[in-house]
C-alpha cells in the first residue's frame, strides 16, 4: 500500500498552511488560527493588520474585522531556530464564508448521541495536542443531541443541563481559547432526527442565542421536514437569513442528504456547503452507504463547487475502524432495531478516502474518537502536502479525466499552474497503472511529487504505480520552467 508519511508538526523550520482567503463579515469578530507547523517556539509577525485586529503568540487572529466590505491583505512571517516561512493571507470582508473548504472534527460518527461538554472540550484540546490545528483544522462541531428535552420559557433554546451543565457559552469559551471555532446543530422542523427541538418557527431566536453563545458554524438537517423542494428552500432560505443578520460570522451547513438538489439552490440560500448523500458507514461499499458509492456521485457534481459554496460528502471515517456509534451500524430509522454492523474500511480504504475528499474540494471533518488516534490515522489526516491540495484557494474541484473498469484518475487544477492528479484503484485486485501525464494538457515536461510518500520532485511522463486493491497515489504535477529545461 502507499505509505503515508507521517509529518512532526513541531519539528524543523516552519511552514504554514491552512487557508490562504479567509471570509468574515463586515463588523464581526474573527477567530483564525494562521495554522504553522515546526519546532517551538514559533514567531508570529502580521503586516497589514487592521485596527481592531491582532495576532496572539498561538498565531491566533483575534479581534473584529473591519467594517467595511473589501479585501485586507496581510503579510505573514513565521520564524524559529531553524528558519522562516511566509505567506499572504487575504481577509476577505463579506458575506462568503467558507472561501476554503472548512477543516475541522464533528461529533457525530462517533459519539451520536454521547455528545457532552466534556467531550466536545476533550476533542479541541487534542486538536492542538496533536497539531491539527497548525495544518488547519479549526471547527469544533457539535452534531446533533446537544440539546435541554425543552426550550426555556420564552422560547430561547437551552444545552441539555446533565451533559452540558456550564451551558453552550462556557463550551464556546473553551474552543475560542485554544484558538478553534465552534460548531453547533439543528433542523428545518420541529424535532431534530434524533428527536431533539428544532428551529422551525425559532429562527430568529435560534440564531440570535448562537451568536451570543459564540457559535461559529451551523449545520442545519431536514429530518421530518416537507419533501418538496420548494419547502426546502423556504426554510434554508429563513434560517440562513437569521444567521446571516445574527451579528457573527456563522457558517451554514445544508443537510438535506441531495435528495433536492441542493447543488441547484443551497449556494443561493446562504449555504456554504451541502450535503449531497445520505449519510456515511464505515465502509468502502459502492452502495450510497459508503466511501466510493458517494464519490462517485459527488464526482459527477463539480461543476456546482466553488469558493464559498462546496459539495460535501459526508464526514471522513479515518479512525473509526467500526467503533463509531453512528457509522458502526445502520438501524431502521423508526424501530432502531439493528439492521446492519460494519467492521470498517482498511487502510487503503481510509487512504483513498482522504485523498478523493482533498481532490474533491470536500469539508474536511474529522469524526473519531481524537483521543485515541493512531499514527496512521494522524498520517492520513495531517499530511500537509494532501492538505495543501484540498485548500487550493482556486477551489476547484477534481474531475475524472480517465476511468478504466475499476481504476479512477482524478485532475485537480491549482492556484500556481500545476495540477493535482491521483489515481484510485477502485477495483477488487492489486494492479500495476500507467496514466501518461501529456493527456492532462501539461505543455511540455512536467515534475511531480508525491503527495503521500514525499520525496524531491521527479521530472516525469507518466505516472507508473503499483496499487494494492482500494489504494491510492497522489501527486502534484507542476511544468518545467522553460529556463530549466536540460
Ligand atoms: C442526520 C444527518 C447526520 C447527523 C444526524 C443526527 O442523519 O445526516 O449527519 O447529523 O442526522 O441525528
Amino acid at each position: 500500500m502507499t505509505t503515508p508519511r507521517s509529518v512532526d508538526p513541531f519539528a524543523g523550520p516552519p511552514r504554514l498552511h491552512g487557508a490562504a482567503r479567509v471570509g468574515i463579515r463586515p463588523g464581526t469578530e474573527l477567530i483564525h488560527p494562521l495554522a504553522a507547523t515546526g519546532a517551538r517556539p514559533l514567531r508570529f509577525e502580521v503586516e497589514g493588520l487592521p485596527d481592531g485586529l491582532q495576532v496572539d503568540d498561538e498565531g491566533v487572529l483575534r479581534g473584529v474585522a473591519p467594517g467595511e466590505r473589501g479585501v485586507v491583505p496581510l503579510a505573514v512571517r513565521v520564524t524559529n531556530v531553524h528558519g522562516e516561512a511566509s505567506a499572504r493571507v487575504e481577509l476577505v470582508v463579506g458575506d462568503t464564508l467558507a472561501l476554503t473548504p472548512p477543516m475541522g472534527w464533528n461529533s457525530w460518527n462517533v459519539f451520536a448521541s454521547e455528545v457532552t461538554a466534556e467531550v466536545v472540550i476533550r476533542m479541541a484540546d487534542r486538536m492542538v495536542e496533536t497539531g491539527m490545528r497548525d495544518l488547519g483544522y479549526a471547527y469544533v462541531n457539535i452534531d446533533d443531541h446537544w440539546h435541554a428535552p425543552c426550550r426555556e420559557t420564552g422560547g430561547r433554546p437551552a444545552a441539555n443541563a446533565e451533559t452540558f451543565p456550564d451551558g453552550m457559552a462556557a463550551v464556546a469559551e473553551h474552543v475560542h481559547a485554544r484558538g478553534l471555532k465552534l460548531g453547533i446543530y439543528s433542523d428545518a422542523a420541529d424535532r431534530t432526527c434524533g428527536g431533539c427541538f428544532g428551529s422551525l418557527g425559532h429562527e430568529e431566536t435560534d440564531a440570535r442565542t448562537y451568536a451570543e453563545w459564540g457559535v461559529d458554524l451551523l449545520k442545519y438537517d431536514y429530518c421530518h421536514a416537507p419533501a418538496n423542494r420548494a419547502a426546502a428552500v423556504a426554510r434554508y432560505t429563513a434560517m440562513s437569513r437569521a444567521v446571516a443578520t445574527s451579528g457573527r460570522s456563522i457558517v451554514f451547513s445544508v443537510c438535506e442528504w441531495g435528495f433536492r438538489r441542493p447543488w441547484q439552490w443551497a449556494a443561493q440560500v446562504g449555504g456554504s456547503y451541502w450535503r449531497t448523500t445520505p449519510d456515511i458507514f464505515d465502509t468502502f461499499s459502492w452502495s450510497i452507504l459508503g466511501v466510493r458509492g458517494i464519490a462517485r456521485r459527488n464526482l459527477r457534481l463539480g461543476a456546482y463547487a466553488g469558493p464559498g459554496h462546496w459539495n460535501d460528502p459526508d464526514m471522513l471515517l479515518v479512525g473509526n475502524h467500526g467503533r463509531g456509534l453512528a457509522t458502526g451500524v445502520l438501524r431502521d430509522p423508526r424501530t432502531r432495531r439493528k439492521l446492519w454492523t460494519f467492521s470498517g474500511i482498511s487502510d487503503a480504504e481510509a487512504l483513498s478516502h482522504v485523498t478523493l475528499w482533498a481532490m474533491m474540494a470536500a469539508p474536511l471533518l474529522a469524526s473519531h474518537d481524537l483521543a485515541d488516534s493512531s499514527d496512521l490515522d494522524r498520517a492520513l489526516l495531517m499530511n500537509p502536502d494532501v492538505l495543501a491540495v484540498n485548500q487550493d484557494p482556486l477551489g476547484v474541484q477534481a474531475r475524472k479525466v480517465a476511468s478504466a473498469p475499476g481504476l479512477w484518475v482524478l485532475a485537480k487544477p491549482l492556484v500556481d499552474g500545476s495540477t493535482a492528479v491521483s489515481i484510485t484503484n477502485v477495483g477488487p485486485m492489486a494492479r500495476r497503472v500507467r496514466f501518461p501525464l501529456d493527456s492532462l494538457g501539461l505543455a511540455g515536461p512536467v515534475e511531480c511529487t508525491d503527495l503521500w510518500e514525499g520525496g524531491a520532485p521527479r521530472q516525469i511522463s507518466e505516472i507508473e504505480a503499483h496499487l494494492a486493491r482500494h489504494d491510492s497515489v497522489a501527486y502534484r504535477c507542476t511544468p518545467v520552467p522553460s529556463g530549466r529545461l536540460p
